[in-house]
Parts: C-alpha cells; sequence; structure tokens
C-alpha cells in the first residue's frame, strides 16, 4: 500500500462531547458499516460502556474513503476521555499524525479538551477543530470558534461546524482529514519498529495486540519480541481492524494492525511497548514508554469470608483482561482475608467492583479508598504506604510524604470565588488563573491527591453547578504532617475502617466519621460504641442505641409465610453486611468517609 495515501488520526475531545457518536456516523458515511451492523455507539462494545456511555478502552478501524478520484485509508484510533486513562490517550496519539479535536459548541473548551489537546500538540500532531452539537438550541458556535481559535491560535476557516446527531459536517470532516493530516513517514525497508498502542483480551484467541508500525514491514509467521518486556512471540495472526477483523499476509510502515500470538495474560502485554524482529531488531524504541502505576488503594474483600478462594480466581480472571489492575493478598484483623488493590483513579475502582459483580457474581466489600504514601524512616529509607495498616509506628520514621497534582480547573467566572474556596478547603494553592474568554476561567492549583481522590469532583460540581471541569497529572512527593485515624466498635479496633488524614483535619474527622457511622451501623440488641482514635488518644465518640423489640416478635400467632418473608428481607438487607466481632457493618460504612459532609 502507498504511504501516501494512509492517514492515521485519532478524536479527542472532553467526556461527553460527541465522540463516539461522531465516530459512527464517519463509520457510516465511508460504509465502514452497514446499516445493520450499525448499532448507536458501535466503537463502545463493553456493556458497561454503552451503560455508562463513556469510552473505557480505546479501538482502532480502519475506513475507506475516495477523495478526487483516488482511494484513501483512514485509520481511527478511539481515545477514552477520563482522566483515569490518561496514559491510554497519550499512547493513542502517539500512533497518529493528527487529531481531531471536537469541542461541543454548547459546553466550550473544557479541562480534558485542554490537556488532550496539549499532549497532541506535544507529538506535532495536526490538530483539526470541530464545533460538534451546533443542532443544539443552546449552541454558540461563534463564540466557542473564538475560544478554540485563541487556543490554539488557528484561523476561522479552520474550524469544521459538525453535528455528529444530525450527520453535518461529516464529509467536510473527512476531507480535511485527507488535505491536512500529514501522510505517515518511515521505511518501509528498514528493521521493524512497532507501537502498542493498545490490547483487547479475548477469551478465545488470547490477547489481541493493537499497534502502529512506525519502520519495517511484518509478516505472517515472522519471530518478533516486544522489546521493554523481553518476551519473544511468533506473528500467529496479523491483519487490520474493520468491523471484523481482516487477516493479512504482510503490514508495511505507516499502517495500524492487529497481531494474535497465543498471549493469554494481559499483563505480558504493555501498552507503549515496541515490536520488532528478533533476527534483525530496530536500534531505537519508541519513545515515551511507561509503566502504568495505580493511584488509588482500596482493599476487596469478599462479605462471606468462605468466598475468598472463589474471588481470588475471580481477580486472577479480571487481571488476565485488565492489565492496569494490580492486586496482593491482604489480611485485616475485622474482615479477614481480601485484596490490597490498586487502580488508576475511582472510575476504575467502580469499574473492578461492578465486574466482579456483574461478571463473576461476587459481592464485595470495598475499603476506604487512599493513595500511596511513602515514609521516610530513620534509615533514610523510604517504606511505601499504600494502606493506614502500613503506617510505620511513630518513632521509626522522620516524616510521611504524600502525592501531590497539579489540578486545572476551567470553570464560570461566576464561580472563581467558590471554587478557590473549596480548593483551599482541600489544601491547595492556587498556582495560576488565566481567563480564557471574558467569562471562563482556567485556575492551577497544587493539591494533594489523596483529597481529590475523595468527592472533590462532586463537590466541584455542586459548587458550580456543573459548571466546571478538572483535569490533573501527577507532579511527585511533598512532605505532609499525615496521621492514621483508628474507628473503633465497642473497643475492637476496626482495622478496614482506618484512615490516613491530615493532623489539622483529624479531629474534624474523626467527629463527623462517628456522626456518619451512627447512622449507618443497624441497631442492633445491644449498645455499640464508635469510638475515634489517634494512636490511644480517642477523639471523638458516639453511641448506637440498642434495639429493644425482637423485629420476629411482630409476626405473632406463628404465621410461618408471614416470618419468612421478614426473614428474607433481612436477609436481603444484609447482603452488603460484615460481621465485624459481634457489630453488622454495612458497606456504606466502609465507604463513609467518602461522604463526610
Ligand atoms: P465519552 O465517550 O464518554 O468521552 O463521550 P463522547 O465524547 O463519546 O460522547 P457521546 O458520543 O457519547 O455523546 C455524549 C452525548 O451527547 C450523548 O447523549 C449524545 O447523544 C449527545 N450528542 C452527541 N453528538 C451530538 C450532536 O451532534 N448533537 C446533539 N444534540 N447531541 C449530541
Amino acid at each position: 500500500m502507498n504511504m501516501d495515501k494512509i492517514r492515521n488520526f485519532c478524536i479527542i475531545a472532553h467526556i461527553d462531547h460527541g465522540k463516539s457518536t461522531l465516530a459512527d456516523r464517519l463509520l457510516q458515511f465511508t460504509n465502514t458499516v452497514t446499516e445493520r451492523e450499525m448499532q448507536d455507539q458501535l466503537l463502545d462494545n463493553m456493556d458497561l460502556e454503552r451503560e455508562r456511555g463513556i469510552t473505557i478502552k480505546s479501538h482502532a478501524i480502519q475506513m475507506n474513503f475516495p477523495y478526487k478520484g483516488e482511494e484513501y485509508t483512514l485509520n481511527l484510533i478511539d481515545t477514552p476521555g477520563h482522566v483515569d486513562f490518561s496514559y491510554e490517550v497519550s499512547r493513542s496519539i502517539a500512533a497518529c499524525e493528527g487529531a481531531l479535536l471536537i469541542v461541543d459548541a454548547s459546553q466550550g473548551i473544557e479541562a480534558q479538551t485542554i490537556s488532550n489537546l496539549y499532549l497532541a500538540i506535544g507529538h506535532d500532531l495536526e490538530i483539526i477543530p470541530v464545533l460538534n452539537k451546533i443542532d443544539l438550541p443552546g449552541a454558540q458556535p461563534e463564540v466557542v470558534a473564538e475560544e478554540v481559535m485563541e487556543m490554539i491560535g488557528c484561523d476561522r476557516e479552520d474550524i469544521v461546524l459538525a453535528s455528529g446527531k444530525e450527520g453535518i459536517g461529516i464529509e467536510d470532516i473527512l476531507n480535511a482529514v485527507v488535505e491536512r493530516v500529514p501522510a505517515p513517514k518511515g521505511e518501509v525497508e528498514a528493521p521493524l519498529q512497532a507501537m502498542i498502542f493498545d490490547s483487547v483480551y479475548n477469551p478465545f484467541r488470547g490477547v489481541e495486540v493493537l499497534f502502529r508500525i512506525f519502520n519495517g514491514t511484518i509478516n505472517k509467521g515472522d519471530k518478533i519480541k516486544f522489546v521493554n518486556t523481553g518476551r519473544e512471540y511468533e506473528a500467529d495472526e496479523i491483519g487490520i481492524l474493520g468491523i471484523q477483523q481482516k487477516p493479512q499476509n504482510e503490514l508495511q510502515a505507516g499502517n495500524v494492525g492487529y497481531l494474535i500470538s497465543g498471549i493469554k495474560v494481559a499483563k505480558e502485554v504493555k501498552v507503549g511497548d515496541t515490536i520488532t524482529h528478533v533476527k534483525r531488531p530496530c536500534s531505537n524504541t519508541v519513545q515515551g514508554f511507561e509503566n502504568v502505576k495505580p493511584m488509588v488503594f482500596a482493599g476487596i474483600y469478599p462479605v462471606e469470608t468462605t468466598d475468598f478462594e472463589e474471588l481470588r480466581a475471580s481477580m486472577e480472571k479480571l487481571q488476565l483482561n485488565d492489565a492496569s489492575l494490580v492486586w496482593e493478598p491482604e489480611t485485616s484483623a475485622a474482615l479477614g482475608f481480601g485484596f490490597r488493590c490498586g487502580f488508576l483513579g475511582m472510575l476504575h475502582m467502580e469499574i473492578i467492583q461492578e465486574r466482579l459483580e456483574r461478571e463473576f457474581d461476587m459481592t464485595v466489600i470495598t475499603t476506604v479508598p487512599s493513595v500511596q504514601f511513602r515514609a521516610l524512616m530513620n534509615d533514610e529509607t523510604y517504606a511505601v504506604v499504600n494502606a493506614p495498616s502500613d503506617m510505620p509506628e511513630p518513632n521509626l520514621f522522620k516524616h510521611i510524604e504524600e502525592p501531590f497534582v497539579k489540578a486545572s480547573i476551567i470553570t464560570a467566572s461566576d464561580y472563581v470565588g467558590p471554587v478557590i474556596q473549596l480548593c483551599m478547603e482541600k489544601r491547595g494553592q492556587i498556582k495560576n488563573q488565566v481567563y480564557l474568554t471574558s467569562d471562563r476561567v482556567e485556575l492551577t492549583f497544587d493539591m494533594p491527591l489523596v483529597e481529590i481522590v475523595f468527592d472533590f469532583f462532586d463537590k466541584l460540581k455542586t459548587i458550580s453547578r456543573g459548571y466546571a471541569s478538572l483535569d490533573y497529572e501527577l507532579i511527585g512527593f511533598k512532605q505532609s504532617n499525615m496521621v492514621r485515624l483508628d474507628v473503633m466498635l465497642n473497643g475492637e479496633p476496626v482495622d478496614a475502617l482506618s484512615a490516613i488524614v491530615h493532623r489539622d483535619k483529624a479531629y474534624e474527622w474523626g467527629k463527623r466519621l462517628c456522626e456518619k457511622l451512627k447512622e449507618l451501623v443497624p441497631r442492633q440488641m445491644f449498645e455499640i460504641a464508635i469510638q475515634a482514635a489517634i494512636g490511644t488518644k480517642v477523639i471523638a465518640r458516639e453511641t448506637v442505641k440498642a434495639l429493644r423489640k425482637n423485629v420476629l416478635a411482630k409476626c405473632y400467632g406463628g404465621d410461618i409465610s408471614r416470618k419468612r418473608k421478614l426473614l428474607d428481607k433481612q436477609k436481603k438487607g444484609k447482603k452488603r453486611m460484615r460481621q465485624v466481632g459481634n457489630v453488622e457493618v454495612p458497606q456504606e460504612a466502609f465507604m463513609a468517609v467518602l461522604k463526610l459532609d
């Protein structure tokens, strides 16, 4: 295939600006899918994705488009929009020469529009700005066009107006891709150099690796090597990605394709890794490879202690197809055997919990999420603190350090005051304030990651009536005065309710947590004391009064069916309860810290 006739591009956008809808239209217009195959949001083919209406994993698809009498091959790489998956976005971007920057004409530029744009510019991509949703009555294409021109320094004529919903501007977009996105460069004869930008787990065929070839040629049956993992495989099947996979004998520089080589474990495939030949390896790897690191940690425990082995088997299966999930066994005095898991972010954590329940029928308790702290020990080494129980004894370390992020928030100017106040409450420091237009502002803060992990985003949305968007990136560790706050139920410490909090906030936190737990822990036949403590010092206390009446007392007269109904009802309610000592604790209690005010 002639490289001049290939265009590799991705679509970047803030969440909900209409990326998937627009991608569907491009596929329809180019007859890549037939009407019959067409379902809404075709590229989001995981059930969960469709239900949540967000793209979780990137996918790629090839389209053919005739332009001025010549046939062009357009490789579209879809990218996830959520901040949890930003590393995948960066690899997808690195596989392309151009990007469609989709901006909702009724919303304007948002935080992820900017962060994704910077990523794309950083990789020298040709940017094609598209104002989408111009069919909406509230669309303000001219106002938003000004913002876009200001931001990327383009001309008004460069901006394409579109509506994915109504199918407006679709041909203009495809024309712009052919005219403006540069054809790939690379040498077909050079040693193979390809980059993995995604992988898809297929339980029958093994892991399908998606890659972009920068140099060289790959043939079916070639002996290949993944440079960063050092593993070698045979290219059992290679091909291009349509709605169905189309096997090929050969793929050359400039192209995008898939590879199947009997890999059974998702972890063996690292996004960003370089593929080359065993015999004639390339001298340089593709730049920018990173091992993705989990940002949020939490314990996952079976509700029934006897389900532990089954949970382990389920986690192992999940990990086969989600390489970013990490876990290790953990024992909690209160909850017994479980797992300490690392997630890319809160959304990722919710997804894992949901998948455990849906796909594996497990009922699990998730404990308070936290981040990775580290303790500078007396001997000048660092100890990793992934859980409150990892916190060393106070006499053994010098200080605790916590991860900080640079957070960028875009909001309407009316809400600047409340947003700054919220960020200060969350121990943020304002670093910059830029007016994008007369009424839209970008605020930049340095903030502890742990404060963002909790309910920050919900709060931000509330105080700004939805007019705020957030993006953040890790900038490093800073010394912080963190302490471990313990919770006791009837004098028994419940380790799964402990949290690492800032000392200045510990008192308030303990008090509110006890109040919240009092609401959540059901009354029982005896009184339950709820206490919060730092070390041996109790800082707050609440009491759950004893229940006086036996619930079954109502079922007078031996009406067995009624009794059974009531017991059944109670059993259902118990589904997500854990017995801790003699106290029953519901799942919500373990998450109570997320909703303290
Ligand atoms: P993520 O995958 O979550 O990042 O979202 P997305 O950017 O792919 O957005 P998606 O295509 O899922 O669209 C988000 C919402 O906007 C959906 O409810 C769509 O129906 C709606 N939408 C998309 N395009 C248009 C459009 O051109 N006009 C109007 N009125 N609504 C649209």
